[in-house]
């Protein structure tokens, strides 16, 4: 049987690993195969960020519009409501939105696009199941890039029904509110989930088996996002198991470690996610691990040397941005330009209120690996800009290697940390020390300062702090 198409690269999986790795490499002036079984976006576009962000953002809205009093806006005749329909629509409407950008781009850009099941038969053979007819399509290429991402992993013991046993991509399909909600997992979506949907007025129980929320944050991040969640009304249990989980009527009945017994209408498993492979169990063998994922080099390549992987189906840090960076990474190596993946400064964001964003190492992993450090620290609440917002909870911690003092690592956390992580990002891939930032001009009056105040506070140079 002779291929229907040749490819210099065959791209599986069109999420941010593999459409932003089909796109560089067409601008580079390959010949480009893509293959995606939903929709291009993947997890990310279609049943994780921008989702979830886009609830995030009528949620923070709606705390705003809560503390209008502070701002001097009385409302006293309007009470703001949730409109989930509304809302729901308006996520559909931003995800289409984004979806047909991809689309395009993919378009724009040559790649031959392929809507259907891909199942990697061999390091030579592709076939493809089209979603739009029975033919089968084989493919053949000099490299293959595999980029299937990951899919909620679930907890031992429990089964997730979809119906009162929710996934987080269930939960973003729900079409109605339930009254109450167990979280199982106060990782980065229980987190999430739980401060969405409390403030749109859902009864949440949070309950995370380790100590703290949140637990590859800083400890105070977990704190301050734990006071939040309870003050919003969730009732969060840490240090705390499942021990039963049973459907009651048209809930759920939970028993929880601590011998609680909590009835809901819902629950959401949030406890992790798995890599997705779909190959022959000979090549299984030989690229996969005991855990499921890919095994690949510095240089994102597998054993086998035409095959490459990228993304969540990798493993480390199951971030969308990082999975973009593997997809380049691995089409620059195909191109042959020996480039090693670099993951000591990757931002992760917590979209909670207020956020937590952080890069590079944090504070207890460097002492755990016995790093000599010296810490920086400013506390939003001193900042004109954040007064200004009513947004002053939240500080900025940075990491510093006590002797070269290189900037390693930090954490932000405060409204709008997401969109200030990238100067730490930047300090930290750059190896940057004190000398090379003390004297950077951040524009005043932002919440960004405290990022500036933080960073000098190395040697006890923050201006609006008293001390040394
Ligand atoms: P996670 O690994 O962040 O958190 C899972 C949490 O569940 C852990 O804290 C774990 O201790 C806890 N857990 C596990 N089993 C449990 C049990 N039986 N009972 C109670 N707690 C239990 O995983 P999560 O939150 O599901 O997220 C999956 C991936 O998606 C992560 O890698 C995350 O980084 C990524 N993601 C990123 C987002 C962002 O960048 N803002 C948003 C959402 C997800």
């Amino acid at each position: 049987m002779s291929p229907d198409k040749v490819y210099d690269i065959f791209v599986v999986g069109g999420g941010p690993a593999g459409y932003a790795a089909a796109i560089y490499a067409a601008k580079k002036g390959l010949k480009v195969g893509l293959a995606e079984k939903d929709k291009p976006g993947g997890t990310c576009l279609n049943r994780g960020c921008i989702p979830t962000k886009t609830y995030c953002a009528s949620a923070e809205l709606m705390m705003k519009m809560r503390e209008s009093g502070e701002f001097g806006i009385k409302q006293s005749d309007i009470n703001p409501q949730i409109d989930f329909s509304e809302l729901f629509r308006r996520k559909e409407s931003i995800v289409n939105k984004q979806v047909e950008g991809i689309r395009q781009l993919i378009k724009g850009n040559r790649i031959d696009y392929y809507e259907g099941d891909a199942f990697i038969e061999s390091p030579e053979k592709v076939l493809i199941s089209p979603k739009s007819s029975d033919e089968k399509i084989f493919v053949d290429f000099r490299y293959l890039l595999i980029c299937t991402g990951s899919e909620p992993s679930g907890i031992r013991g429990v089964e997730v029904d979809h119906k009162y046993i929710l996934d987080s991509t269930d939960i973003l399909s729900l079409q109605e509110l339930p009254r109450s909600l167990l979280i199982i997992g106060g990782g980065v979506i229980g987190v999430e989930f739980a401060m969405i949907m409390s403030v749109f007025g859902v009864k949440v129980y949070l309950v995370e088996i380790l100590k703290r929320l949140i637990a590859t944050e800083d400890m105070m991040a977990s704190r301050i996002v734990q006071n939040r969640l309870k003050s919003l009304g969730a009732e969060v249990y840490t240090d705390v198991g499942i021990e039963n989980l049973s459907l009651s009527g048209e809930g759920v009945n939970a028993l929880l470690s601590n011998k609680k017994n909590i009835v809901v209408d819902r629950v959401l498993i949030a406890a992790g996610r798995r890599p997705v492979t779909n190959m022959s169990d000979s090549l299984k063998r030989e690229l996969v691990n005991e855990k499921g994922f890919i095994v690949v080099d510095d240089y994102l390549k597998t054993k086998i040397d035409n095959i490459y992987a990228a993304g969540d189906v990798i493993g480390g840090m199951m971030l969308a941005h990082k999975a973009h960076y593997d997809g380049e990474i691995a089409v620059d190596n195909i191109l042959g330009k020996n480039h090693k993946a670099d993951y000591s400064a990757v931002p992760a964001v917590v979209y909670t209120h207020p956020e937590v964003a952080s890069a590079g190492i944090s504070e207890e992993k460097a002492k755990l690996k016995g790093i000599d450090v010296k810490v920086g620290r400013f506390f939003v609440a001193s900042n004109g800009m954040a007064m200004a917002r009513n947004a002053t909870e939240g500080f900025v911690k940075i990491i510093s290697e006590k002797e070269s003092g290189r900037i390693i690592g930090g954490t932000i956390v405060s409204e709008s940390a997401s969109e200030m992580v990238t100067a730490l990002t930047l300090a930290i891939k750059e190896k940057m020390t004190f000398d090379n930032i003390h004297d950077l001009i951040w524009p005043h009056p932002t919440i960004s300062e405290s990022v500036g105040e933080a960073m000098r506070d190395i040697r006890g140079m923050a201006i609006h702090k008293v001390g040394i």
